[in-house]
């Protein structure tokens, strides 16, 4: 949510902010703008509301914008409609501080209350202009160095952000400071970077220092120094981060989404590889936090907490949720163990019981979103082992929770996930198949059995891809749908939920999904003429069930989209049109059946001239509650 990228350094600033911005817009695109210190000591800020490429053609390409030190900011929304005026970067009346915001300010009435007193101004409806402002009316009041005065601001201030300002009078210096949303900076020969996510500076470096919360830091041309709140430097070391740079381009797709999707195979394979030891699981480095217990000794491993478990939490949001009941389904199925999901927004409000020898696992692609994360603290305070599965390394999530399981997606752009939520599927049917073992409802024949057929999903995946082209027919046929209904029972009511999720936010069409055996106890009465329904029967034990649903509606005139395997080609009998995925393992189908639905809405989002990969209203990475 809101993108910051900064760089000071031996070239020209405003090109690379932009190059670095265009690689963060997914995390928002209501507007955008620079601040560029120009060569007489000027700072030169230009913004537009819209998309980026407004900003590139004001700034021709930046080239028009002359500096070597600057920061950058694409905005989505919170304090605020969408505009010029409360578009970043913000600054002082007199330009003597300048910074862009990514989180949210809480206390900003209050604050800016209090400089109205002292006769500040304020142009924008924005949290942000309060802070600079604050900064600034610090800076002024002790006139000590920009470490001070950022200190005093950030007492005083509440809720979350990464801040990245410069002072006037210290030209060549960009000052950051962070608190629960994300921050990164890399050093070259050529300059220091700074992003809000690692695919903004990851052309220039794989080696990035990752800034704590309440920590401030200080860029200049190939250098950063770190300091704590009581301005004294801090010593920090830099990770290696193993994607590449190739890895947030679109390798000649025409969006992220479908690039994407065509690497889930290579993303659920590699997600397999990282936990997987000669043909056998392997979770002995998975050791927790020793952060977390206080002990740098604890070598406390997830298999011990798995051993001992009588219950599990999955809490997470959106489409990881929806990951989430596909767990539940599958860890239910293979063992004794009961399973709650949650969505994280509703976990935290609800003072949820927690039962001792219990696990809450969290999900999330990106590792930052503000209510799982808090959700999973809330655990952590209440003496719960906190698991996270998460896609992005060194982000807060993965930072605090007890024990990381990552996914091996590589960064995804897209806004609506795909490979990062198969990704997740695999973990979770790791994790499965582990308590599993260890509580032997399974024995090792079985184990073998369900390991063989996890090795399979990235060839099925592949199948099913190869076969795209009959989805984007009908993709182009059902493109003027006003609302679709998606239903299933048990394990393929999940899938519904994603699949529903994935033509919604992209194609902008209703789309609801119902377990199919409520939709007689009212949504039924929404069936008219033509309506599609897509029918998910993956589980032999609940297809004749969901077939008779499917029935039902379609004698009030649905028109009737069936998923389900090859071999139930009896399907045909009932359903307009059938689509088929390979047979397999039936508890894992979610990560076969899943890939049509992520085409349907794709193919539909592009029937109807959208943007596939920045629908409205949505930015990746929700930092805010
Ligand atoms: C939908 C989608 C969102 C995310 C949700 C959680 O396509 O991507 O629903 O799944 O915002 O985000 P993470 O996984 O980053 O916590």
């Amino acid at each position: 949510m809101c993108g910051i990228v900064g760089y000071v350094g031996n070239k020209q600033a405003a090109p690379i902010l932009l190059a670095g911005l265009e690689k963060l817009e997914y995390r928002g695109y209501d507007s955008a703008g620079i601040a560029v210190r120009n060569g007489d000591g000027e700072t030169d800020i230009v913004k537009a509301k819209g998309r980026l490429s407004a900003l590139a053609h004001k700034t021709d390409q930046g080239r028009a914008v002359l500096g070597t030190c600057g920061i950058g900011h694409t905005r989505w929304a919170t304090h605020g409609e969408p505009s010029e005026t409360n578009a970043h970067p913000h600054c002082s009346d007199d330009m003597n501080v300048v910074g862009v915001h990514n989180g949210i300010i809480e206390n900003y009435q209050e604050l800016k209350a209090k400089l109205m007193r002292h006769d500040y101004k304020f142009y924008s409806e924005t949290d942000t202009e309060v802070e600079i402002k604050l900064i600034d009316y610090y800076y002024k009041k002790y006139q000590g160095t920009p470490v001070d005065a950022i200190n005093h601001a950030l007492v005083r201030t509440r809720g979350s952000y990464a801040l990245a300002v410069m002072f006037k009078e210290y030209p060549g210096e960009i000052y950051v400071a962070k608190k629960d949303s994300p921050m990164i900076i890399g050093v070259t020969d050529e300059g220091a970077f700074l992003g809000s996510d690692v695919p903004a500076i990851l052309n220039y470096t794989r080696n990035v220092y990752y800034i704590g919360d309440m920590e401030l830091g200080k860029l200049t041309p190939g250098k950063v120094t770190f300091y704590n709140l009581d301005g004294d430097e801090i010593e920090k070391n830099p990770v290696e981060i193993d994607w590449d740079a190739e890895s947030t381009d679109k390798c000649g797709f025409e969006h992220y989404m479908m690039k994407e999707i065509h690497e889930q195979p290579k993303a659920v394979k590699e997600t397999l590889d990282m936990y997987m030891n000669d043909g056998k699981i392997d979770f002995s480095g998975l050791i927790r936090n020793p952060e977390n217990s206080g002990n740098p000794e604890d070598k406390t491993t997830l298999d011990d907490v798995l051993k001992n478990l009588e219950r599990i939490y999955i809490v997470a949001c959106g489409s990881a949720y929806h990951a989430g009941a596909v767990g539940k389904t599958v860890i239910e199925q293979l063992t004794d163990i009961p399973v709650e999901v949650s969505l994280a927004s509703e976990f935290r409000y609800c003072n949820p019981k927690l039962q001792k020898n219990s696990l809450v696992v969290v999900i999330s692609q990106s590792g930052e979103t503000a209510d799982t994360r808090e959700a999973m603290l809330l655990s952590e305070e209440r003496g719960i082992p906190t698991l996270a599965i998460v896609n992005v390394f060194g982000s807060s999530i993965a930072r605090k929770a007890d024990f990381v399981m990552y996914t091996a997606a590589g960064p995804e752009i897209a806004v609506a996930t795909t490979k990062a939520y198969s990704a997740q599927l695999i973990t979770l049917y790791l994790l499965a198949i582990r308590c599993a073992e260890l509580s032997k409802s399974i024995d090792e024949n079985r184990a073998k059995e369900l390991l063989a057929a996890l090795n399979q999903i990235p060839a099925g995946i592949e199948k099913i891809l190869e076969d795209r082209e009959r989805i984007q027919w009908f993709a182009a046929k059902y493109a003027n749908s006003t609302d679709v209904f998606f239903i299933g029972r048990g394990l393929d009511y999940a899938i519904a939920l994603e699949g529903s999720l994935k033509m919604k936010e992209i194609s902008y069409i209703h789309s609801e999904a119902y377990a199919a055996g409520e939709l007689k106890h009212g949504t039924i009465s929404l069936i008219e003429h033509n309506r599609l329904v897509i029918g998910i029967m993956t589980q032999k034990d609940l297809y004749e069930k969901t077939i008779s649903n499917m029935a039902e509606v379609k004698s009030r005139g649905a028109y009737l989209f069936g998923l389900t395997s090859y071999g139930n080609y009896s399907v045909e009998d009932t359903v307009d049109f059938a689509v088929y995925i390979p047979k397999g393992e039936e508890v894992f189908a979610a990560s076969l059946a899943i890939i049509p639905l992520q085409l349907l809405g794709y193919y539909m989002a592009v029937t109807k001239g959208l943007d596939v990969d920045k629908p409205r209203n949505l930015a990746k990475s929700v930092t805010v509650e």
